[in-house]
């Protein structure tokens, strides 16, 4: 691909898809924009051309990424809405929904995703769904680009708020259960460094047997454990904690929570 690809908003995750896309090798042009100055000096230490001017940003691009938080986007669509006609407009905004930027920029065909920030490693799982005047072409671009930051997915826009809640913030929830466990490496007497790494590379591990080799977890906790072992010690303590309805209360609450930002923001549901 070698379509100008404008990125609006080089924070977290706007600044992390720049990165991927260059680690990936894009052809293309890329540009960025940030309200932060500091930012934008971030992005031209990248080799990336950087600028205030969102329409002048919009205005070069053939796609463009818009990766402002939800409250920012009615401002920044306005602002660049004759620009982006007729463009491709991939959204990442956690809670706006495709009815809301077809209200105000109707001649876009927007894409709405959800990345996490495992972009910056190329490792993310983006789910994304389609406004209805996107092309199959279009399509095509936007799962090459998003392929390049890890894998993806189509999905129903009816699942953004659950999905959202699940692999939108995963890594925060996964980041607590790899601190408890670096911390239970110490407990045990494990240097600091082999007690992180060691229990990042676990999860890691036991991510690419599920994605890999298609095992069910359950299936994975019985290849590790043996009768009198000591994993299902382990095992037995942890059955008889709460940690199953902790993480479903928790990933329950953000998907509610995804729900009462757009009615805060006053977006259609
Ligand atoms: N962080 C994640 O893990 C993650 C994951 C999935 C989806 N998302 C979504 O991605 C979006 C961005 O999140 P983030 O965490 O990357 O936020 P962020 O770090 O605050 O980045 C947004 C950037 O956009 C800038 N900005 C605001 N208004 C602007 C404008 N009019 N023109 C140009 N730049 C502007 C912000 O500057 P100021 O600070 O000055 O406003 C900020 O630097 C959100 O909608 C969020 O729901 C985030």
């Amino acid at each position: 691909m070698t379509e100008t690809i404008s990125v609006i908003g080089a924070g977290m995750i706007g600044g992390a898809i720049v990165k991927s896309l260059l680690k990936s090798g894009y052809a293309g042009k890329i540009l960025a924009t940030d309200s932060q100055p500091e930012r934008i000096r971030a992005m031209e230490e990248l080799g990336v051309s950087a600028l205030r001017d969102n329409r002048k940003a919009a205005a070069e691009a053939d796609i463009v990424f818009v990766c402002v938080k939800p409250g920012d986007v009615e401002k920044v669509l306005k602002e660049i809405s004759k620009e982006i006609a007729g463009k491709l407009v991939i959204s990442t905004a956690a809670t706006v929904p495709l009815k809301f930027y077809k209200q105000i920029a109707p001649d876009a065909k927007f894409v709405r995703i959800m990345p996490n920030i495992a972009v910056m490693v190329q490792a993310s799982y983006t789910a994304y769904c389609c406004g209805e005047n996107v092309t199959q072409e279009d399509k095509k671009k936007v799962k090459a680009l998003l392929d390049m930051m890890g894998i993806c997915e189509e999905i129903d826009e009816k699942y953004m708020d659950a999905i959202t809640a699940l692999t939108g913030s995963g890594p925060g929830y996964l980041s607590i259960i790899i601190e408890a466990l670096m911390y239970a490496g110490l407990k045990v007497g494990l240097p600091r460094n082999v007690a992180l790494y060691g229990a990042a590379q676990a999860v890691l591990g036991t991510g690419k047997l599920v994605l890999e080799l298609q095992e069910h977890p359950a299936r994975i906790k019985d290849m590790v454990t043996t009768p009198n072992g000591t994993t299902i010690e382990a095992i037995y303590q942890l059955e008889g904690s709460s940690i199953r309805q902790s993480l479903m209360r928790a990933v329950e609450e953000a998907a509610k929570k995804s729900q009462r930002i757009r009615e805060m923001l006053g977006m259609p549901q």
